[in-house]
């Protein structure tokens, strides 16, 4: 299993790649992954990738080369490359700056190959990305959106079915408890009532009824 990068300027320290190993966490080699990056567990980055500062939830299926931008490039000064303004024009305003909001990625959400999501950007949980996107605003939770820039194209599941699994939140279950429960995962919940998933629900207890 490849965890680490071999890129030159990778910087992730080895308490995070142990980290990651014990939370089943895979990253393709290759990727440039900020030393602040959060991953969630059981997430899966499968090709190699380039991801600046950001949360990424636990149980996320992301493709390939999927790039995380959390700065951007002042483009209101006459020189945009840091490097020159630096050492070249040896001036003290920087003309790369990072953005104030973060780009936060939720739990069990898939990103398609080939994605960029672009500063201040929250993907909700369980959302959808296509592939080739482009995500400049925000994605709303079991959305699916595609495009450039990504526009929601409809919803994963009917709204009661996504208000059950907001409830369960799965993803926050260890994972024993997870396997236990296989019967909620084997279920097509495009074919199935409310009632339906409210039955097994039931069954194994995981809504605390007050
Ligand atoms: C987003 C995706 C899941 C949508 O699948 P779907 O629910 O079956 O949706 P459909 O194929 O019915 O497409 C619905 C519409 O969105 C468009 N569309 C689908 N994916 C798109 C994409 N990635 N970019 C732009 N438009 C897309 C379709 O052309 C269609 O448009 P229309 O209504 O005008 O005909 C899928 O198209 C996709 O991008 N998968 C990612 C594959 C991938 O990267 N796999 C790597 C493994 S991690």
């Amino acid at each position: 299993m490849n965890i680490v990068s071999n890129v030159k300027n990778y910087v992730c320290g080895l308490r995070q790649l142990v980290k990651f190993r014990s939370k089943k966490i895979f990253i393709s080699k290759g990727t440039f992954l900020h030393p602040k990056v959060i991953i969630g567990k059981c997430t899966r980055i499968n090709a190699t990738s380039h991801i600046d500062q950001c949360t990424i939830g636990a149980f996320c299926a992301i493709g390939g080369r999927l790039v995380v931008r959390s700065s951007n490039h002042f483009h209101n000064f006459l020189n945009m490359q840091d490097w020159a303004q630096q050492f070249v024009l040896k001036s003290n305003i920087k003309v790369v700056g990072k953005s104030e909001g973060s780009v936060e990625i939720g739990n069990a959400v898939w990103i398609g190959d080939s994605v960029i999501i672009l500063p201040d950007v929250e993907i909700g949980d369980g959302a959808v990305i296509g592939a080739g996107s482009v995500v400049t605003k925000s994605i709303p939770p079991f959305s699916i959106a595609v495009g450039n820039p990504a526009q929601v194209i409809k919803m994963r599941f009917p709204k009661e079915i996504i208000e059950i699994i907001c409830q369960i939140r799965w993803w926050e279950w260890d994972l024993k408890t997870i396997q236990k429960r296989r019967e909620l995962f084997e279920i097509d919940l495009n074919n199935s009532s409310p009632n339906d998933l409210l039955k097994i629900i039931d069954k194994y207890k995981m809504i605390n009824k007050t």
